[in-house]
């Protein structure tokens, strides 16, 4: 599997994987964070492979493997063939089935906002009442980095898109060219003011990159995209 890394600030880098729906670049992202002690946490993780698992030795140990909501999962279970002392968690959703599956497994863990090993550092927020979705936020005081996963859509202009794929991106609620949430997202997330405030924290804390997993990340101007993303809430 063939990745685009792309650097987001001195401790966290991005791996973007192509993924294709019916013409539709939609692409996924994983968001690798260095820690102060060289340890890294993993989000959204993509298809491992030789040259992703040299290139993440090469920035640090990892140590943490994130599934930050019920949809990005999919290649968390390999990791620990490649870094053996890695430690995987799940979103809420997901922990469940994985804890009666795979009660054994003592390398598996449930995500949480408090008790994580890496919370003086990183702060992990669950956003409310969206059972559907399940999705953490991450917030890297150190480098002002938002991680977020599947809340909102950043797709260039070209996008390139035959008459199929336009249409599928219309259904999925992507607007070429702009922020944009899609239907089922916002159905998914009820709680308005609680994600408002996800973003209005970040905000507060002067942040300066904004990841999201599909589209481009934000590293310029980062308190007016997370205006634009507010507004669409
Ligand atoms: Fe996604």
């Amino acid at each position: 599997m063939s990745f685009v890394e792309e650097t987001v600030s001195e401790n966290v880098i991005c791996f973007k994987a192509e993924l294709e729906l019916l013409g539709l670049p939609f692409g996924t992202r994983s968001t690798l964070i260095r820690l102060a002690d060289q340890s890294l946490m993993l989000i959204s993780p993509i298809k491992i492979c030789d040259a992703l698992e040299a290139r993440i030795r090469e920035f640090g140990q990892l140590k943490y493997v994130i599934a930050p909501n019920k949809f990005h999962h999919l290649y968390i279970s390999r990791y620990p063939k490649a870094f053996p002392d890695v430690t995987l968690y799940y979103a809420s959703g997901l922990w469940s089935k994985v804890a009666t599956r795979a009660p054994q497994y003592k390398y598996h863990h449930k995500l949480a906002e408090k008790g994580m090993p890496w919370d003086k550092e990183v702060t992990t927020t669950y956003v409310q009442d969206a059972p559907m979705l399940d999705e953490f936020t991450f917030f890297l005081e150190r480098d002002k980095v938002l991680v977020t996963t599947d809340l909102f859509f950043n797709f260039p202009a070209n996008l390139n898109l035959t008459l199929t794929s336009r249409l599928l991106a219309k259904l999925m609620g992507i607007v070429p060219g702009a922020v944009s949430r899609s239907m089922l997202m916002k159905i998914a997330t009820k709680n308005k003011e609680a994600l408002k405030g996800i973003f209005l924290d970040s905000k507060e804390k002067g942040v300066k990159s904004v990841i999201c997993a599909h589209g481009n990340i934000t590293t310029e101007n980062a308190d007016e995209f997370i205006d634009r993303v507010i507004a669409l809430i």
